[in-house]
């Protein structure tokens, strides 16, 4: 081989581990993308998320997406979900999405319960913290809700606290404001979801 013969043969030698560099990037580069998108968390579901202030709400068994109003909640408690208006998009993906709607005499609720109701309607967690069950029971006389799987049962008037029964933790409240006519969530949940550790 002379050495016009050797230049060229070095260029070529060299020009394909050069290739073979590159194509060694692509295909590292291509794996580390696809681990990332295998480790990478999947997106949230809307549907899935906790009520956010500016939520609308609306009953569990509406046949519609119709927001509530204040005048739907009179003397019977109201089981709803929160919806995001704009899309109408109803966040029932959780059941600790699920709230209670309950309307009290403004003039007997108790502290901080009164900056969370609206118009003297207040909204709690409908999971009972003893052991998941829907708080579905009311006595508007004496405004105190009861879960009727263990008769835990909670001070509407004064953030859910729990009266006897049970149950240890209050129900989570859910403040509430009144815009445009409709009920509308004001602040995301206050205090813990779900089932309380024994
Ligand atoms: S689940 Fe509510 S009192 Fe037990």
């Amino acid at each position: 081989m002379n050495e016009a013969d050797a230049r060229r043969w070095a260029t070529a030698v060299d020009a394909l581990s050069t290739r073979r560099r590159t194509l060694a990037f692509f295909s590292m580069l291509g794996c580390g993308l696809a681990v990332r998108r295998m480790i990478a968390p999947a997106k949230a579901d809307p549907a899935d998320e906790r009520p956010k202030e500016g939520d609308h709400l609306v009953g569990i068994d509406a046949s519609e997406p119709v927001s509530l109003q204040p005048s739907d909640i009179t003397d019977s408690l109201v089981l709803a979900w929160p919806m995001e208006p704009a899309a109408k998009l109803i966040r029932n993906g959780s059941r600790l999405n699920k709230v209670l709607l309950v309307r009290l005499d403004p003039s007997t609720i108790i502290g901080p319960t009164q900056e969370r109701a609206a118009d003297g309607i207040v909204a709690y967690s409908a999971i009972c913290p003893h052991a998941g069950c829907e708080v579905t029971d009311w006595s508007a006389d004496r405004q105190i809700l009861e879960c009727p799987c263990h008769n835990s049962r909670y001070n509407a008037r004064e953030a859910a606290r729990v009266i006897d029964g049970p149950s240890t933790r209050a129900l989570a409240a859910l403040p509430l404001k009144i815009v445009e006519s409709k009920l509308v969530v004001a602040k995301p949940f206050i205090g813990r979801l779900g089932i309380a550790p024994p």
